[in-house]
């Protein structure tokens, strides 16, 4: 018996708490099989613990977290709760805190998944995108002049430190070369506009290239990359990008995907505490209802089993998400022909 991984589990708002349950069932499913343990432990972090104390995330927790070997995470965001609280005192503030400085957010179209995308297939529709996840617009850098008046000045940063841009591209290199498909890297940004922050990355990303002779590179400017990904998803194996270029390109990815009901997520620091998420939302409306596909959520504990090191278990979980989406009629909330309970029982019982 290997040894025991300590997961905290923070379901949060909406169906976090659901989706995340049937992670749980698929995880303990491959823990008997494969001998990967795991002790797992609760967080009440979300709208709300935060609609009765006022508290989000306090520094002491974050203190704890670190912990563990790796967060386990639902979602985050309440309908009586304004846009920006929960989402930066808790998503963010742990994505930050715990220097989790990649985003990894693969994008596959799975067999019998439907795909917007006419006459494309799962040979078309697979690759990686590797988000920066510390830095950027995220960083919260700027404020208002005069606000609320007719002369009001509103500035919001993007910061980029040659560490962080440096630190991201080298961890997709890398994360090119292990994938060992075809081996293609492509920068994705804006540096006809964008001519200082760009011009970091770009600079960058071919100062390291030099280190990576195997691996083609190539650049897009971010709205042409918004194109390509529909018109020709197969040119792409690996793309990296910045923090909020990744946030709008991986929405858009996991609708070509099969929508936010597969779409998975890591928020890694490679030499610390990762956190897994399914990348949609709370998905209010159908909180509670056993509606909402929990595929996102168990792909986001397959990849936590990837990133432990755990690849025999990572891989019979995603083969039996692949032979359960097979039976599934839509990838949709409620009309995936099984509720949310049943697609983990048979995700469980295929690993
Ligand atoms: C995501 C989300 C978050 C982001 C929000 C909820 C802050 O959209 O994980 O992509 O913008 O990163
Ligand atoms: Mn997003």
């Amino acid at each position: 018996m290997g040894k025991t991984y300590k997961i905290a589990v923070i379901g949060g708002d909406g169906t976090g708490p659901e989706v995340i349950a049937e992670g749980i069932k698929v995880l303990k499913a491959a823990s008997a099989k494969y001998g990967v343990k795991f002790d797992f432990t609760n967080f009440d972090f979300g709208g709300e613990r935060y609609k009765k104390t006022g508290e989000t995330l306090p520094d002491k927790a974050i203190d704890e977290l670190k912990k563990f070997d790796a967060i386990y995470l639902g979602a985050i965001g309440h309908p009586d709760v304004a846009p920006g609280i929960l989402e930066k005192g808790i998503l963010l503030k742990l994505r930050f805190a715990l220097d989790q400085y990649i985003n990894l957010r693969p994008v596959k179209l799975y067999d019998n998944v439907w795909t917007p995308l006419k006459d494309k297939g799962p040979n078309d529709i697979d690759f990686v995108v590797v988000r920066e996840n510390t830095e950027g617009l995220y960083t919260g850098t700027g404020g208002f002049l005069k606000k609320g008046t007719p002369d009001e000045v509103a500035i919001q940063v993007s910061t980029n430190t040659r560490k962080g841009v440096e630190r991201c591209i080298r961890y997709a290199f890398e994360y090119c070369k292990k994938r060992n498909k075809r081996k293609q890297l492509t920068l994705v940004g804006k540096t006809n506009v964008l001519t200082f922050a760009f011009d970091l990355w770009e600079r960058t990303f071919k100062e390291v290239a030099k280190e990576y002779p195997d691996i083609k590179t190539d650049y897009n400017h971010v709205d042409a990359c918004c194109m390509w990904m529909v018109k020709n998803p197969e040119w792409y194996d690996v793309i990296v990008t910045d923090n909020m270029f990744g946030d709008i390109i991986t929405d858009l990815g996991a609708m070509i995907q099969g929508g936010m009901g597969i779409a998975a997520g890591g928020n890694i620091n490679p030499e610390g505490v990762s956190m897994f998420e399914p990348i949609g939302g709370s998905a209010p409306k159908y909180t509670g209802k056993n509606v909402i596909n929990p595929m996102a959520a168990i792909g986001a504990g397959a990849m936590m089993l990837e990133i432990l090191g755990e690849e025999k278990a990572a891989k019979a979980v995603e083969n039996s998400i692949m032979e359960t989406v097979k039976k599934m009629k839509s990838q949709a909330a409620g009309k995936m022909g099984f509720s949310t309970t049943e697609v983990g029982d048979l995700v469980a019982k295929g690993v």
